[in-house]
């Protein structure tokens, strides 16, 4: 039998942590992601509080986060093999951080946990990987199910106006448009922002990558010709396109903070 779309992205994240192992290329290697952390533990920074993570790959910001911040983490992932490499980089942590994470497999739209269980939920580019809206949606009140009421969670994901703004702006400089990878379906901002209004208090919606965008999707393309096999993720440019303040709303990938009403 012919293998779904589903079947094979969830394929296409065990081979990525086959290929990568402890890395944090197995799930995104841009520079971007340290910029994401930092965002995130902003929310996370004060209180002992329960986390969950969805999508937590091999565990790379789950971990960071561990180290920067007094809470308590579970990730999870469908994907055992990014679980097997999340459980072998936490053996490697001191005694201090263990006893506040642990990994374990899990599927987003049925969350092994009781209702209002965790304080705040981050989740980071999972539900991208739904390949309908109605999947998506019900992924999203899965996880508002297991959050307490007022608690925060908060979403950091690839959005379609994210991406158009983008595509307008290097069309302006003869660039090609850029295509979301096949196995993402980005978000739609009005739908996201339509379908948890009854569910959720937005808080904010940080355009924390819009500069780092401009400068690495815009700028160095045009000052290397535009040639794709002469980007490299880790030129200097993107060095210091990741440290500079976001300004504007050129970023694809966006971080919705909301509260749990009710
Ligand atoms: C792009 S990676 C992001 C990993 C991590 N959150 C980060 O930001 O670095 C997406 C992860 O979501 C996981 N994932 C995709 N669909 C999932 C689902 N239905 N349930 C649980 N995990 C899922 C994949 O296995 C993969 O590890």
């Amino acid at each position: 039998m012919p293998q779904s779309q589903l079947q094979k992205i969830r394929e296409y994240w065990e081979e990525q942590a086959r290929k990568y192992g402890t890395s944090q290329a197995a799930s995104w290697a841009d520079l971007l992601v340290n910029r994401e952390i930092e965002v995130l533990a902003r929310y996370l920074a004060d209180q002992p509080e329960a986390v969950l993570d969805v999508g937590c790959a091999n565990g790379h910001t789950s971990l960071e986060l561990i180290r920067r911040c007094p809470i308590h983490l579970v990730g999870i992932d469908y994907a055992s093999t990014m679980i097997s490499y999340a459980n072998a980089a936490r053996e490697l942590l001191q005694d201090g951080y263990k006893a506040r994470v642990k990994f374990v497999e899990g599927d987003v739209l049925k969350l092994d946990f009781e209702d209002d269980r965790f304080d705040k939920v981050v989740s980071k580019r999972c539900i991208t990987n739904l390949d309908t809206w109605e999947l998506q949606q019900r992924a999203i009140l899965e996880i508002r199910r297991v959050l307490r009421p007022g608690g925060f969670f908060l979403l950091s994901e690839p959005t379609v106006q994210g991406l158009e703004r983008l595509n307008r702006l290097r069309s302006l400089f003869g660039l090609e448009p850029l295509q979301a990878p096949w196995h993402n379906l980005y978000l739609d901002e009005e739908r996201l922002l339509a379908l948890i209004e009854p569910h959720f208090s937005l808080v904010k919606v940080e355009n924390f990558s819009s500069s780092y965008y401009v400068i690495s999707r815009v700028i160095y393309p045009l000052l290397v010709g535009g040639k794709k096999e002469r980007l490299r993720h880790d030129a200097w440019l993107n060095k210091v396109g990741v440290r500079m303040p976001s300004v504007g709303n050129f970023g694809v990938q966006k971080l919705f903070v909301m509260a749990k009403k009710g």
